[in-house]
């Protein structure tokens, strides 16, 4: 193909865009608040070469780009840069697609052989001074912060074993460490993952290997005071099924879900197995906390099916949105009464894109933040993004029994996943900072940069900043304040 297809992957919202560029002193309409002072760093798919193979999963393997919204003094700028990964660099070189399907290097063309495969597309990760852009097919390519400049490939000074590394990584409050995970950690279809802590100057302590029930996709994980808890949902791979051409992933209903626990600091023998329902799916988890009596609350946004169309296509379902069952989950194990199974309450809505002030990680929380659909909205939600469908309605969920806020968007706006800013004054919550897709006509968008009051969602915006040039959806964000970029290392 020497054009984009006119699939869903590749029209409307989802149009490849695939310029670098930089936007300086954008027109701010309202107040920048003192406290957004920083950058909010995003990851977005777009690939840069049509496709040569159809690949209902295209929409995951676009190039990673990397944007930075910076605010400085009250003003607002913009910049946009491909990561130059291996993948991106040859490709650029042959100046057309050399690798196939998502996540199936069989599919490849010949050039392709040998080199890395992973596009970094899927979150900016901030951690002791460096800026990573992550994919959990690989490991991640780190990123200049200022120039946006890709440095290369980071192993962790060599150090890290482990082919892959998460995009969904854990920083505790405390100890400044970053907890992180890579699975299908030694090749395609393996069981193993690589558990691992970096300390607080991003320096490799830990890592230990462990093998998972089966070979899932395990897109995020959560960490307490003391524990660490990695979910196993049955979306699984194949190896058989790859070499053949197919698909990475099947949605199996018929198969148990599973919790890992184990001591954050303890030893992988140590990991304890709890049961979950058969056949559910969930990609973000909200967070995790330790109760009383050796009780572990793990809050998870939860569907009774993979949401991804292309993964129930290849799994032979074909579950309608209405049906999924989403809600926000809390799993309850009990690490004294001898149980083997988890225990689930319903807490909040269906949704996504969970999110909590940073100081409550692993730890009891009273309200966390999260993109849902707006349930009295008519007509159809604006399509887009790796699901077919965009988040119109921003919420703060309460904890302690207070009702929920919500931001819903007009007809054809639709939400990107928030990042939340801390507060300089004693009881603010903070400011969420988002992108917002409008859509003006059939193939026509405008973006704008939103901030919002986090402890008072409903009052709208406190300030926008149109972004005047097409954006692809953003998958995840990462804020990074002034005083943290000063530290880059
Ligand atoms: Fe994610």
């Amino acid at each position: 193909m020497t054009q984009f297809p006119g699939t869903p992957e590749y029209t409307g919202l989802n149009t490849p865009i695939g310029e670098e560029y930089d936007l300086a002193s954008l027109v701010v309409e309202g107040h920048i608040p003192t406290d957004v002072e920083g950058t909010f760093f995003r990851a977005t798919p777009d690939p840069a070469f049509p496709p040569y193979v159809e690949d209902g999963g295209a929409i995951l393997s676009g190039d990673g780009m990397v944007s930075a919204v910076r605010f400085v003094g009250g003003k607002a700028s913009f910049a946009m840069r491909y990561v130059q990964t291996e993948r991106h660099r040859a490709e650029a070189a042959a100046g057309r697609a050399l690798f196939g399907k998502y996540r199936n290097p069989f599919t490849d063309r010949p050039e392709a052989k040998g080199l890395d495969r992973t596009v970094a597309n899927t979150t900016p990760v901030w951690h002791a001074g460096r800026l990573l852009m992550t994919k959990e097919d690989g490991r991640p390519y780190r990123v200049d912060p200022h120039s946006l400049e890709t440095l290369g490939r980071h192993d962790f000074g060599g150090k890290l074993r482990s082919a892959t590394v998460t995009a969904h990584v854990r920083i505790d409050p405390g100890t400044g460490e970053m907890f992180f995970y890579g699975y299908e950690a030694d090749g395609l279809a393996s069981t193993k993952v690589a558990y691992c802590i970096a300390d607080r100057q991003g320096h490799l302590t830990r890592e230990q290997w462990f093998d998972t029930p089966y070979c899932a996709l395990m897109h995020d994980f959560v960490i307490t005071e003391h524990y660490v808890l990695f979910p196993v949902y049955p979306t699984t791979c194949d190896l058989d099924r790859l070499k053949a051409g197919g698909d990475h992933w099947v949605h199996e209903m018929s198969r148990d879900s599973w919790l890992g626990v184990m001591p954050r600091y303890g030893d992988v023998e140590q990991m304890r197995w709890f049961r979950g329902p058969k056949g559910v799916s969930c990609f973000h988890l909200m967070n995790a906390f330790e109760n009383e009596n050796g009780r572990i609350s793990v809050d998870q946004c939860l569907s009774n099916v993979n949401a991804f169309p292309f993964i129930q296509r290849a799994s032979g379902l074909n579950v309608a949105p209405s049906e999924t069952g989403g809600r926000l989950a809390r799993w309850t194990l009990d690490l004294e009464n001898g149980s083997e199974s988890v225990t689930e309450t319903v807490i909040g809505p269906p949704g996504d894109f969970p999110l909590i002030p940073a100081p409550r990680q692993g730890r009891p929380y009273t309200h966390a933040w999260m993109l849902t659909m707006n349930p009295e909205m008519r007509g159809p939600p604006m399509a887009g993004g790796p699901v077919g469908a965009m988040f119109n309605m921003l919420l703060r969920l309460d904890f302690t029994g207070r009702p929920p806020q919500a931001l819903a968007l007009p007809p054809a706006h639709c939400f990107n996943e928030p990042v939340h800013i801390p507060s300089s004054k004693p009881g603010h919550e903070g400011w969420l900072v988002t992108l917002v897709d409008r859509e003006t006509g059939p193939s026509d968008f405008e973006h704008a940069v939103w901030i919002i009051d986090a402890g008072n969602v409903g009052a709208g915006p406190v300030a926008r900043i149109a972004i005047p040039h097409r954006l692809r959806p953003q998958v995840h964000g990462w804020w990074v304040s002034a005083a943290q970029l000063a530290t880059a290392a």
